[in-house]
């Protein structure tokens, strides 16, 4: 039986930039509804497209069951969903690096996920710069899943379960590598959090009204971290040194990629999207809250050659400044996206 396109998702089509097609009959029909990517409004344009990877239900629902598949671990026990938990805004609570297989350590906290769609790079080194090719690390890193691609796939082809979720997403049962990425790539891709209460407010609806509190946080933050992290995902996706004291890991950041001295300590602006549940901070996860975070900037910034000049001296701001911006960093956070069932593991 072929899904046939009724009048109230015409409407949604018409509406989206990209919208699902529906040739195909899904695994849960019941629960088949159109998945579609949609610029928010006052967003730029973003960089991944979906061009070569068209975002249909299929193809996002057989993404989101590779994301949530502890069988791409070498034992077993890690799914991408277990470092990046929805409820933690995709960040992984409590661990301010990442725990893998056999609970080893990597070495950099985990970052949250959302609007992917508009990452320019990924890591906090940039060091991959495509939604799609972004997979294949922490799929074979020895900390984080540890298995080779090629058994990764071999274990997907050998899995009865996903033969009919490859068909509807592409065609056949055909598995490869580059499937299993553009599936991924569909899941991460049409995760937007636009949401929060700082949207809705920047968008004049309701529940977007601010408190004094949030607005004079807003005030200061255009002042003093817009630069960097800038409106409306939060962050200019550049790499900059933000003060951190190096630590024991001596994380050379953007440099390790570049191998260029210039960009020694330098790492991905993060967006701030979420920020109030993605908490331990900074790529080594050693800023424990947000109260923390803004006194790093206020009286913590370490000096070293490539610092950003902007944070030379810190940010002025008084007590009371620093709890109205933290009140603002709390608008943030997107309760429709880190509850909506779409994005959380499919029950069994
Ligand atoms: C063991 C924990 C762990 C697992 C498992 C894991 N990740 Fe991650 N993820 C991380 C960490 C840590 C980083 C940051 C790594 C770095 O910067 O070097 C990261 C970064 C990312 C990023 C880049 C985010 C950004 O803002 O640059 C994406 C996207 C991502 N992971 C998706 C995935 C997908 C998809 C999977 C499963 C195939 C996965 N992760 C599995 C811990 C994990
Ligand atoms: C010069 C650019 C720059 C400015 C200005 C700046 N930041 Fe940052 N911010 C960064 C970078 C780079 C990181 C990541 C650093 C790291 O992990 O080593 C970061 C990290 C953060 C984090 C941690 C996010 C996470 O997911 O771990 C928060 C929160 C934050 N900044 C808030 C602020 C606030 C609030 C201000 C203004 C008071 C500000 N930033 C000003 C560049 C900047």
């Amino acid at each position: 039986m072929k899904k046939t396109v009724v009048g109230g998702i015409v409407a949604v089509a018409i509406a989206a930039m990209w919208v699902a097609s529906c040739k195909k009959e899904t695994i849960d029909p019941g629960k088949w509804q159109p998945i579609s990517f949609n610029v928010p409004k006052g967003w730029p344009a973003p960089a991944y497209t979906f061009a070569n990877n068209a975002l249909t239900y299929d193809g996002f629902v057989l993404g989101r069951k590779l994301f949530y598949d502890v069988r791409l671990s070498k034992d077993s026990t890690v799914s991408c969903g277990t470092c990046h938990q929805q409820f933690a805004g995709f960040a992984q609570l409590g661990h301010d690096l990442s725990h893998g297989v056999n609970d080893l350590l990597g070495t950099r906290n985990t970052p949250g996920l959302a609007n992917m769609a508009w990452h320019t790079s990924f890591f906090w080194d940039g060091g991959v710069n495509h939604l799609e090719s972004q997979p294949i690390a922490p799929i074979q890193n020895p900390v984080e899943m540890a298995l080779p691609m090629a058994e990764a796939v071999q274990r997907v082809k050998n899995a009865n379960d996903y033969r009919t979720y490859f068909e509807n997403a592409f065609g056949n049962d055909t598995v490869n590598s580059q499937r299993i990425f553009r599936a991924l790539a569909q899941f991460m891709g049409a995760m937007v959090s636009a949401d929060s209460k700082y949207d809705k407010y920047m968008r004049a609806e309701a529940g977007g009204t601010m408190t004094a509190s949030e607005l004079n946080g807003l005030t200061l933050f255009r002042q003093h971290c817009a630069t960097c992290h800038k409106e409306p995902l939060m962050s200019d996706f550049s790499f900059r040194n933000n003060g951190l004291k190096p630590g024991t890991q001596n994380d050379s950041g953007r440099a390790h990629i570049t191998r260029d001295v210039a960009d020694m300590y330098k790492f991905k602006v993060p967006s701030l999207r979420n920020v109030a549940v993605t908490a331990p901070y900074m790529h080594d996860g050693k800023v424990k809250t947000l109260d923390d975070v803004v006194e790093h900037y206020r009286t913590g910034i370490y000096s070293s050659p490539t610092l950003d000049p902007s944070l030379a001296t810190g940010i002025a701001i008084t007590d009371n400044e620093k709890h109205d911006l933290v009140n603002f960093l709390k608008t943030l956070t997107d309760s429709t996206f880190i509850k909506n069932p779409l994005f959380a593991e499919p029950v069994k």
